[in-house]
């Protein structure tokens, strides 16, 4: 299956994780995939594990307004289009309203909020001339159900969820071809929960909150990605689809 075939993905936090995951199952599928994140060294190890072909790795601050300018006119001037965009980066922390200063505030909405607005403006053109442009942003269960200690989080989350429905009817009205949907995980394992899931008694809390009895993998929200960002979804814009075990069904 080569769904992706002479397409141009770009996959944010694609160093580690859900970010990693997706990056190698695009590649698998045939795209040119340009692998960004802050960490250098993590992007290096990264592009390890990708199946041969012209991938590249960049290193940007999600968070940062001139990198996501000089890189959507590199993407212009070097490919005239981009079919995928994944804004996957991200992090959390947990601490109650009144723990939370308002620099912490600010660091979570910049890096899971902010990134996402930067990215959809600034590489709205090259989606736009790619004809079939798709993106895909990460938001969590966290931005559809709450939980308590979560608030920055959950407030970015629950903005990347409405902000792609906004992109979408925006996208609809230009009449671009550009589709934009969210994906809402649940429970994965990876670097980010690593230390959560390490702890037994943090651990028993967490999967307690999962009907399937265990967390979810990077490549289980990888697959679901793919779809989203494949031709299959071509009638799917301003959706959500959860990915969570069951977390949120009960
Ligand atoms: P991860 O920590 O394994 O990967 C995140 C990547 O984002 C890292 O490579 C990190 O270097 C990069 N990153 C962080 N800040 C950045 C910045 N300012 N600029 C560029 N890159 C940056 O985490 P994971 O679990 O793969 O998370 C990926 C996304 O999935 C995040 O948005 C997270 O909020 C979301 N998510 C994760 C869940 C989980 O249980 N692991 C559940 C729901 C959502």
């Amino acid at each position: 299956m080569s769904r992706f075939t002479n397409r141009i993905v770009l996959v944010t936090g694609a160093a580690s994780g859900i970010g990693l995951a997706s990056a190698v199952r695009f590649a698998a599928e045939g795209a040119t995939v340009l692998l960004a994140d802050r960490n250098a060294e993590g992007l290096a190890t990264a592009r390890a594990s990708l199946p041969a072909g012209a991938h590249e790795t960049l290193v940007l601050d999600v968070t940062d307004e001139a990198g996501w300018r000089a890189l959507a006119d590199d993407i212009m001037a070097r490919f005239g289009r981009l079919d995928v965009l994944v804004s996957n980066a991200g992090f959390g922390k947990f601490a109650s309203i009144a723990d939370t200063s308002l620099e912490q505030w600010r660091a979570i909405i910049a890096v899971n909020l902010d990134s996402v607005f930067l990215a959809t403006k600034y590489l709205m053109p090259a989606l736009a001339a790619s004809g079939r442009g798709a993106i895909v942003n990460m938001s969590s269960i966290r931005g559809i159900v709450a939980a308590a200690n979560t608030g920055s989080y959950c407030a970015a989350k629950g903005g990347v969820r409405m902000f792609t429905k906004v992109t979408a009817l925006e996208c609809a009205e230009a009449g671009n071809g550009v589709r934009a949907n969210s994906i809402h995980p649940g429970h994965i394992a990876t670097p980010l929960t690593a230390a959560a899931y390490a702890d037994p008694d943090t651990a028993r809390k967490l999967i307690a909150d999962v009907p399937v009895g265990h967390p979810g993998k990077p490549d289980d929200i990888a697959g679901a990605i793919l779809f989203l960002a494949s031709d299959d979804a071509s009638y799917m814009t301003g959706a959500e689809i959860v990915v969570d075990g069951g977390s949120t069904a009960q």
